[in-house]
């Protein structure tokens, strides 16, 4: 089956790009996903083909309009997957979030520009906000490649049998242990000694110590909620 994703944007040039490169581009080749794009513009209905209008309560920007947004999403009521809509004011998107949409059948994803959407429309259409982190893009494509790149790498047959990706950095709750690879001493920094010992106890004694380590120095969030984890399964 083949996993489909659709994207409402005012941007369709810039779909796929990166994602028809590499392992997603490969992917959809291959049919393991699609892609459509929805120009949001073709359900404009004035001469000018108006998307925007100034925000009611003033204030800087334009506002895409609701009765033009809705058409667009209604064009795709029978496309498969939840509809979501990235904003900075979303969910944060998580490793969770990118499993539960890799075991669907698809996404529809809107993609906002200006400063925004008319909320009435998110809401009447029952679009989940998601943001893809604490950053403020020019608008949500960036974004929506983001969400997609890391759903397809997920699809069955689109990484290689090289990683299940449960070893992967968030898959555990921790961060990943550091990589290297030859040559053993690059520029008089050598590659740390267990790792060339072929001791295979040892190297995955230092590499879970790593993961906690960085994980402990560089996300302590994600180091609190490990360690909670880990009180709750005994
Ligand atoms: N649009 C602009 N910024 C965004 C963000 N951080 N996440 C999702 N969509 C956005």
């Amino acid at each position: 089956m083949t996993w489909q994703a659709t994207v409402l944007t005012l941007y369709p040039e810039m779909f796929p790009g990166p994602l028809g490169l590499s392992l997603a581009g490969r992917a959809l080749t291959d049919g393991v996903w699609s892609l459509k794009t929805v120009n949001i513009r073709d359900f404009a209905t004035d001469k000018h083909r108006t998307v925007d209008d100034t925000p009611c309560g003033g204030g800087a920007g334009m506002v895409m309009r609701p009765d033009v947004v809705a058409a667009s999403i209604r064009s795709i009521k029978d496309l498969p997957g939840p509809l979501i809509f990235l904003t900075p004011r979303g969910r944060v998107l998580n490793q969770a979030m990118v499993r539960d949409l890799a075991q669907g059948p698809g996404v529809k994803v809107l993609c906002g520009r200006f400063e925004g959407i008319d909320q009435r429309v998110i809401e009447a259409e029952g679009a989940q906000e998601v943001s893809i982190g604490d950053v403020v893009l020019s608008g949500g494509e960036p974004a929506a490649l983001i969400v997609l790149d890391a759903v397809v790498r997920l699809l069955k047959g689109v990484m290689g049998s090289e990683q299940s990706g449960d070893e992967e950095s968030f898959e555990r709750g921790l961060l990943e242990y550091p990589h290297y690879t030859r040559p053993q001493v690059w520029e008089g920094l050598e590659v740390p000694e267990v790792l060339v010992s072929g001791h295979h106890e040892k190297i995955k004694a230092w590499r879970q110590r790593q993961a906690e380590d960085v994980t402990r120095r560089q996300r302590p969030d994600l180091w609190d909620r490990y360690v909670e984890a880990k009180k709750v399964d005994k």
